[in-house]
């Protein structure tokens, strides 16, 4: 049997609940199929780890991981540490340097959850391709004259031929495995006319190595506007770091929550260890009343297994999830009364069922 070693980076707020929730799903999902082992060690990297050491991570970060066959994140970010200082002390410090270049993103109404578009004839299924290394989270710029009424600040976004063909090629490749078959390539090309430009060059010299996926381009203010009014006409959908950020919190909101929303952090050429995590961040708002939805990191770490190699034992995973999801047992931000607890028991519970 094969033995994997995930990095477990829980982090802040609501970070911990789910992340422990996945732990004990995944650890019972390899314990009764018996086809591979996994064991998780704790990386406690975070707000606490910060207050104690004045840095989010350790040095040698990107060593530690890479000892690692996968990261599965929960969130970082602390009501009393400005969100800058938090996100690139600990997650933006990881996705650029390892780069993990491909951020993938679908989204999916589950059964027995509702889809709050009656524009939708059977929910949402889409897939998110979101650039991850670069553009508006170059993280260029700087301020002059502080505090001062002429005070000026720029925030750089770079775009380079490499990057962008990179994950265009991705996501031709991402649309042409699934079976529409189709990709929108969002863009901002009318006011921003030269990274954006660029783009979309890109997108269509690319799109001539797949002449079987069917494709268009949408500026993202009007793709807002489809995603909501069109829904059925999309499947798979890739933009820009700060576009696709904006993106899938949207789209999981109309899939039904995004308490639900998984990500990977991809590095296709696999020399680094990929990272997988929930869409959401910390939520202060319900942090430490163990209601956080976990169904974004189980399916994060489903992801994880597949791109480990497990994809029979990741199905298994997510039709445990959905046959949970079938039968009510559902957290508040998807109109149910469970808690967090509720769901990892009754997920477990279905995987007994396995054997
Ligand atoms: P958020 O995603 O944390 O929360 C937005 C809303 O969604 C809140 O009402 C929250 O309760 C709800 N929500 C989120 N996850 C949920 C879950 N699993 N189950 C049920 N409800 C859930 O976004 P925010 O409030 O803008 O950010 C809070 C903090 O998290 C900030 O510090 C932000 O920078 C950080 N953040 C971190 C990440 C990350 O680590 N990947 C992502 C987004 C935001
Ligand atoms: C996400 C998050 C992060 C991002 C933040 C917290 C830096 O919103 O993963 O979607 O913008 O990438
Ligand atoms: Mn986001």
């Amino acid at each position: 049997t094969k033995s994997y070693r995930i990095a477990s980076i829980p982090g802040d707020g609501i970070g911990p609940e789910v992340v422990s929730a996945t732990i004990q799903v995944v650890e019972k999902l390899a314990k009764t199929l018996g086809t591979f082992d996994i064991e998780f060690d704790h990386i406690p990297w975070g707000t606490a780890y910060y207050k104690e050491t004045g840095k989010y991570v350790s040095e040698d970060c990107l060593d530690t991981l890479r000892k690692y066959d996968a990261g599965l994140f929960g969130a970082v970010g602390a009501p009393d540490v400005p969100d800058h200082i938090s996100l690139w002390g600990l997650l933006l410090a990881l996705r650029g340097p390892l780069q993990l270049y491909a951020n993938v993103r679908p989204v999916k109404t589950f059964p027995g959850t509702k889809c709050p578009l009656n524009t939708a004839t059977k929910g949402i299924d889409w897939m998110l391709v979101r650039e991850n290394s670069e553009g508006e989270y170059a993280g260029q710029g700087g301020r002059s004259h502080v505090g001062q009424p002429w005070e000026a600040a720029t925030e750089v976004a770079i775009f380079t031929r490499h990057a962008i063909e990179r994950i265009m090629r991705f996501a031709f490749e991402t649309a042409q495995s699934r079976p529409r078959k189709l990709l929108t390539v969002v863009t901002k090309s009318n006011s921003m006319r030269n990274g954006l430009v660029l783009w979309d060059e890109i997108a269509a010299s690319v799109a001539k190595d797949f002449p079987d996926v069917t494709w268009d381009k949408m500026l993202v203010d009007a793709m807002t506007v489809r995603m909501v009014g069109k829904p059925d006409s999309i499947d798979t959908i890739v933009g820009t770091n700060l576009h696709m950020d904006i993106l899938s919190d949207l789209a999981a909101a109309l899939a039904g929550s995004i308490g639900v929303a998984p990500s990977s952090n991809l590095d296709p050429t696999r020399k680094n260890p990929s990272l997988f995590e929930p869409v959401h961040g910390s939520a202060f708002d319900i942090t430490g009343k163990g209601v956080a939805n976990p169904v974004a990191t189980f399916w994060s770490a489903a992801e994880m297994l597949i791109w480990l190699g497990e994809k029979d034992a990741a199905a298994k995973l997510m039709s445990c999830v959905e046959n949970v999801c079938s039968a009510g047992i559902l957290t508040p931000d998807l109109g149910g009364t469970s808690n967090t607890q509720g769901v990892v028991d009754a997920v477990c519970a279905e995987i007994e069922k396995l054997i």
